[in-house]
């Protein structure tokens, strides 16, 4: 069994060292994924680091890192793993007078198995983080297949029977929630709701990311994107956003994030026009000329 972190403590420490500043839930629930060996699922609005949570883990464990991007249409054989039918085919050809049992045999078998990153990362005997991008993406059937390794870290394939993980995955599964997941997927998972970070967090979370942010201009940054997002938008800024104009304003060398600073800069943050409107009136900025 591999311990993944010692205590939720060790899990902070950890993800901050590799630059992922894990709030107290967060760092409790990664550690008792580890601990448990039980899949992760996190959910929240976009661009508050359930991604970032992943690669975090990875980086703090020296695990490989793999990755299952979910989409509409994502099927078994982009999943799990397919039979490569073209060698199998040459195979065929190239087996003369051989019996077909021998034949059969030979085609199914692991030089034949194109591994997808499910199978590759129940295989794999190094320590591995499993993140299963985006499911609420995927059609609820892929959700079945999920099942058989989500709760015994196992897949099936008929022709060559059960492959059970040597070493368990830590897996995270993150979700959007644009569609409710089903409660099979549910029940075998932790629960992390993600959301935007409290002012102080996102300060140190931008600091830490953008080098060379000066002190004002990083409060009045966390300032403005948390009156942002108490605006009804269609698309409140997230983390990824203010680190973004962090770079922007350091690019631009603005040492003060006045209203005239805001109102240049503030396509980087807000991606709707009527967003960009009803942001310049709200935050009582004067309108451009
Ligand atoms: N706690 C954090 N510590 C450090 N950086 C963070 C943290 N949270 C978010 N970030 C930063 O924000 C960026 C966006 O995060 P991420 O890509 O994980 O978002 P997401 O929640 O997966 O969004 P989406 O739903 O759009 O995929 C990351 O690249 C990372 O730099
Ligand atoms: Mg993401």
């Amino acid at each position: 069994m591999t311990s993944w972190f010692a205590s939720p403590d060790d899990a902070s420490a950890r993800l901050h060292a590799t630059g992922y500043l894990a709030d107290a839930a967060t760092a409790t629930t990664a550690y008792l994924a580890g601990a448990l060996e039980k899949p992760l699922l996190v959910e929240g609005p976009a661009g508050v680091g359930k991604t970032e949570l992943a690669k975090a883990v990875a980086r703090a464990s020296g695990a490989e890192l793999v990755r299952l991007q979910c989409y509409e249409g994502l099927d078994e054989a982009r999943a799990l793993y397919e039979w490569n039918y073209k060698k199998q085919l040459l195979r065929i050809q190239a087996s003369g007078d051989e019996g077909w049992d021998e034949t059969h045999d030979d085609i199914f078998t692991d030089e034949f198995l194109l591994t997808r990153p499910l199978l590759t990362a129940i295989r794999r005997e190094e320590p591995t983080v499993l993140l299963i991008d985006e499911v609420d993406k995927t059609d609820v059937e892929v959700e079945g297949l999920l099942l058989e390794v989500l709760s015994d870290f196992q897949v099936t394939i008929p022709e060559l029977g059960t492959v059970t993980a040597t070493r368990r995955p830590f897996v995270v599964l993150t979700s959007n929630a644009t569609r409710e997941l089903s409660e099979a997927v549910k029940r075998r998972c932790l629960f992390l709701h993600l959301d935007y970070p409290d002012s102080e967090r996102e300060r140190e979370i931008v600091t830490s990311q953008v080098p060379g942010l000066p002190d004002k201009v990083a409060t009045q940054l966390v300032e403005v994107v948390a009156r942002l997002r108490e605006l009804e938008l269609k698309k409140a800024p997230s983390i990824a956003e203010s680190i973004d104009w962090a770079r922007t304003l350091i690019a631009l060398e603005i040492g003060d994030l006045d209203e005239e600073a805001v109102r240049r800069t503030l396509g980087v943050v807000l991606k709707h026009s009527s967003d960009h409107e009803r942001a310049v009136k709200e935050l009582r900025l004067a309108a451009t000329r």
